[in-house]
């Protein structure tokens, strides 16, 4: 017989009240109208792991959409619903999102005499998912709240450790499960499975990664590249050769481990110092990733991730400010002056100013790209275009030229506080003027 646990206790203690509040009128609902409701997946895993873990997803053996529209009334909240999928997400009034589905009732026809046996619906529903320590539910209906409901083992999986998928063709019926497998793997510093981990190789036999969508291709690695622990994941992934799978001119090198490892330090200093503003980590994990691809190749790249053609101006950009600030910093022999790393550096989105900081062994160059990021960038100065106004200026061009100017000669200490700024827009100004008239 399955051993039962409770952790009723262990939700009071961890869980916010507004969390349980939810799981507790969700539970009462569902014994009202005479169905049983569970909470299910990631949420579960991280309780037991003592992870904080807001995302909420319900699964009901009933209709779902009904479910999720009662809740969103009794909690004063709004429905969402996909029909075709059963599933509905209930927005609660604080943003606060609570994802229903419905486990159906699956009827198994045995042949000859036998009898149709009514399987436990929501064991069904649990086997259809990923991994086993995803695959737990905790019954919420208020005479069992807290039950656990552990048909495969995923609790002696979490204290073991193991990534284990719940039968031998998950990864056939859904290959992005290969680099999800990992980003756990790696989240939690478990180990994948021996079975499993056959059964991943096998799938990258078969070209199962070849079969997986752009988009979905791009969802993963977006996820991969967020997480902490990058390097080891994009170096499990090298190791089973789902880089290689992926696009053959992405395999990992010691040039990229490097300065993804760089990467990783700069980040968290990034992160430590800075809030503002938020940057796209993973683009500039996909630079490093990228490096030394040639413009014509990183096509191929692109096309294998389904990029937008907006996207794909974007990452386009990104490269070749790189290259073009790259350049010039490189062969820099004698000191910058503030003005000029500043010049080099402003027409570089941060995600690439990071990359040319962690891929440079140049310790004067960390400096000046640290001095950008740290200060040159944020200094302002003391006039605006309205002063340039003021003192008779016609819009245009002109404007974001000169208060550039400004600011280069304010970063070199050239100009000392708002009034010899004036005076320095009415010289450009009369400048102008002239060579107009010339
Ligand atoms: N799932 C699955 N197969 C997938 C994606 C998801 O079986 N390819 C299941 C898993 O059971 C997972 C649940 O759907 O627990 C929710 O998916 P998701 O929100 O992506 O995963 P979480 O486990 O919540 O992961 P995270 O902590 O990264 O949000």
């Amino acid at each position: 017989k399955k051993q039962e646990r409770n952790i009723r206790n262990i939700m009071r203690n961890r869980l916010p009240n507004k969390i349980l509040d939810i799981l507790e009128t969700a539970g009462e609902m569902a014994a009202e109208i005479g169905t049983e409701a569970y909470v299910v997946g990631g949420f579960v895993r991280d309780v037991l792991l003592t992870k904080s873990n807001l995302d909420l997803d319900l699964v009901v053996e009933s209709d779902g959409i009904a479910f999720a529209k009662k809740l969103a009334k009794r909690m004063d909240g709004r429905a969402k619903y996909h029909r075709k999928f059963k599933t509905a997400v209930v927005i609660l009034p604080d943003g606060q999102r609570v994802d229903v589905a419905t486990a159906r009732l699956e009827y198994y026809e045995y042949p000859a005499a036998l009898p149709t046996v009514e399987l436990s619906s929501i064991k069904m529903d649990l086997y259809r998912r990923d991994f086993t320590i995803n695959a737990l539910a905790v019954h919420i209906n208020p005479s069992s709240f807290g039950k656990l409901v552990d048909f495969f083992g995923s609790q002696r999986d979490l204290k073991d450790k193991t990534i284990r998928v719940l039968h031998a063709l998950s990864f056939v019926e859904d290959p992005t499960r290969i680099m999800r497998a990992i980003r756990f793997e790696q989240r939690f510093d478990f180990k994948i499975g021996g079975q499993t981990l056959n059964l991943i190789k096998n799938a990258l036999k078969l070209n199962l990664i070849n079969k997986l969508s752009g988009y979905r291709l791009t969802h993963e690695m977006r996820i991969i590249l967020n997480e902490a622990n990058v390097l080891r994941s994009i170096e499990r992934m090298n190791e089973l050769g789902v880089l290689e799978a992926i696009h053959p001119l992405m395999e990992l090198n010691s040039a990229r481990s490097q300065v993804i490892a760089e990467l990783e330090r700069l980040m968290s200093w990034y992160s430590l110092l800075y809030l503002e503003p938020p940057l796209s980590v993973w683009k500039t994990y996909f630079l490093a990733m990228c490096m030394g691809v040639s413009k014509a190749k990183m096509e191929q790249i692109y096309d294998r991730f389904s990029f937008s053609p907006s996207e794909r101006r974007e990452f386009i950009h990104l490269r070749d400010a790189v290259f073009w600030a790259a350049g010039n910093i490189m062969n820099i022999k004698q000191e910058m002056k503030p003005s000029e790393i500043y010049e080099t550096l402003s027409p570089v989105p941060l995600e690439g100013v990071l990359f040319i900081m962690a891929r440079t062994k140049r310790e004067m160059i960390k400096k000046y790209v640290s001095q950008y990021l740290t200060s040159l960038r944020l200094k302002t100065i003391d006039v605006t275009g309205e002063d340039l106004k003021d003192l008779g200026l016609e819009p245009g061009p002109l404007y974001s030229e000169f208060l550039n100017q400004v600011k280069l000669a304010c970063l070199d200490g050239k100009l000392k506080g708002r009034d010899e700024q004036i005076q320095f827009l009415k010289d450009k100004i009369k400048k102008s003027e002239k060579t107009k008239g010339a």
